[in-house]
């Protein structure tokens, strides 16, 4: 399709103009918004950063990791919020529960290994003990402690924690609704992709010079993919791709795959990029009679025809779900690039006391496939020899500030650009973003943002 003139503010377009309310691919009018502009400020001030953290970060629910990273009672993993790390762990009754990384007693944080599997936590100052559930079980010498001292509680601190979609979510606010509220439509969305059913096969931490939102901003939308991303031309639809709107500040887009751009030149050859999404899919490319214009509509045939034998069930998917990219903007920092075959959740995490520089977590799940004919899709961007088995929960690879992180070619373009994007944005020539409406998601999110930062919410 030809770069239109038919454009639809308030709307966009959509990648499956025929789906009705019931389809994950329908594309609901956006919610409402303005056309302001917003004070750049945002991104660098600490004061606005300060408020950010007393009254947005900690009264919401922010996504913490799978629950496929603990699986066995004792299975534990860190979370790191701004100042705060919280120990998420699966309790003896195959719960999950979450508290702060403190001790009661004089407060060191207990646990610092990033992933672990104990039968207790034991504070390494003075060998205090808890159990799975956070309850006290020893105190060493504790008839040294005057009882009136120890009545004040010995117990970890819990902090509230609830799955869906096979993920964790944690609040520090005790008045917060459910997370099922906050998430909305989106957490039936995700529910449909079975996450908890997936592993972690590559966890990368690395670390940008440029605010959270920067970050997000430059993932939540397709609008600078000709100029940062050229590659990705021969095969990604960015112009017409769908931008959804939901209450609370979620959101997502559409990326049509296996289709060239309409920037792109060629319109017809089936270029190596959709060669390779074709065979992926199960298609054999030098058979495929169709052009480029054809591939995006045999993939979802493709992909159902061969379900059984490697065992993926697609019968809850779209079309468009198979063939194309939905990733899923959780309100404020998340997003989870869904698949039926894996999905690619990144996280862009604000710095303890650096409003300049945030933390970009990126967590690779697959459903594994035992089946010598399939192949992990390429958009995962996996090195070479990737344990896709999940037998083993890979550590965190780090990549501290100023090194690249090698995430691949798109990443990495990105990972170049933010760091001028912040500095930029520092100048007093600078006025404020002037957002189009494919970048709807941002204008969307930066609302709410403010909603809470100015005591709205
Ligand atoms: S600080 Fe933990 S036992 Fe003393
Ligand atoms: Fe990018």
């Amino acid at each position: 399709m030809e770069k239109g003139t038919d454009f639809k503010l308030g709307r966009g377009w959509s990648v499956s103009p025929d789906a009705d309310e019931a389809d994950a691919d329908y594309n609901a009018p956006h919610e409402p918004s303005t056309t302001s502009r917003p004070d750049p400020s945002r991104y660098y001030d600490p004061e606005f950063a300060a408020k950010e953290w007393d009254r947005m970060w900690t009264r919401i629910w922010t996504l913490a990791g799978p629950v496929s990273d603990i699986s066995e009672p004792g299975d534990y993993f860190l979370y790191q919020l701004g100042a705060e790390s919280f120990i998420i762990v699966r309790t003896e009754a195959g719960d999950i529960s979450a508290f702060y990384n403190v001790c009661p007693h004089r407060g060191n944080q207990i646990a610092r290994e990033e992933f672990g599997s104990v039968r207790e936590f034991t504070c390494g100052f003075h060998s205090w003990k808890f159990a799975l559930d956070g309850k006290n079980v020893a105190i060493t010498d504790s008839e040294t402690f005057n009882k009136d001292v120890l009545c004040h509680g010995t117990d970890l601190t819990e902090v509230r924690c609830e799955v869906v979609a096979g993920l964790i979510f944690v609040n520090m606010d005790d008045d917060a609704g459910p997370v099922r509220e906050f998430l909305g439509p989106i957490a039936d969305a995700l529910e449909v992709y079975a996450i908890a059913e997936m592993h972690t096969v590559r966890h990368v931490c690395s670390v940008w010079s440029a605010n959270w939102k920067t970050g997000a901003d430059a993932f939540y939308e397709l609008y600078h993919l000709h100029a940062v991303h050229p590659e990705t031309q021969c095969l990604m639809e960015d112009y017409h791709a769908q931008y959804d709107t939901y209450p609370n500040g979620m959101s997502r887009m559409i990326v049509p795959f296996a289709k060239p751009s309409p920037r792109f030149p060629d319109q017809e050859t089936v270029n190596e990029g959709i060669q390779s999404m074709l065979t992926e899919a199960g298609i054999d490319p030098a058979s495929f009679k169709g052009t480029a214009q054809d591939a995006r509509a045999a993939i979802p045939v493709a992909k159902r025809k061969r379900a059984k034998k490697i065992g993926l069930d697609y019968d809850k998917f779209t079309d468009a779900q198979l063939s194309d990219s939905f990733p899923y903007g959780i309100f404020p920092n998340v997003q989870i690039g869904s698949h039926p075959e894996g999905v690619f959740i990144m996280k862009f995490m604000p710095h303890p006391t650096d409003p300049e520089i945030f933390i970009y977590d990126n967590i690779t799940m697959v459903k594994y496939v035992d089946d010598p004919d399939y192949k992990v899709p390429g958009w995962m961007g996996l090195p070479e020899g990737t344990d896709v088995t999940g037998a083993v929960r890979p550590d965190i690879e780090h990549i501290p500030l100023g090194v690249k992180p090698d995430l691949g070619l798109v990443l990495d373009q990105d990972s170049e650009l933010l760091p001028f994007v912040q500095k930029g944005i520092r100048s007093r020539g600078f006025k404020g973003p002037l957002w189009s409406e494919q970048e709807i998601r941002l204008r969307h999110y930066h609302a709410e943002v403010d909603r809470y930062v100015n005591g709205e919410k």
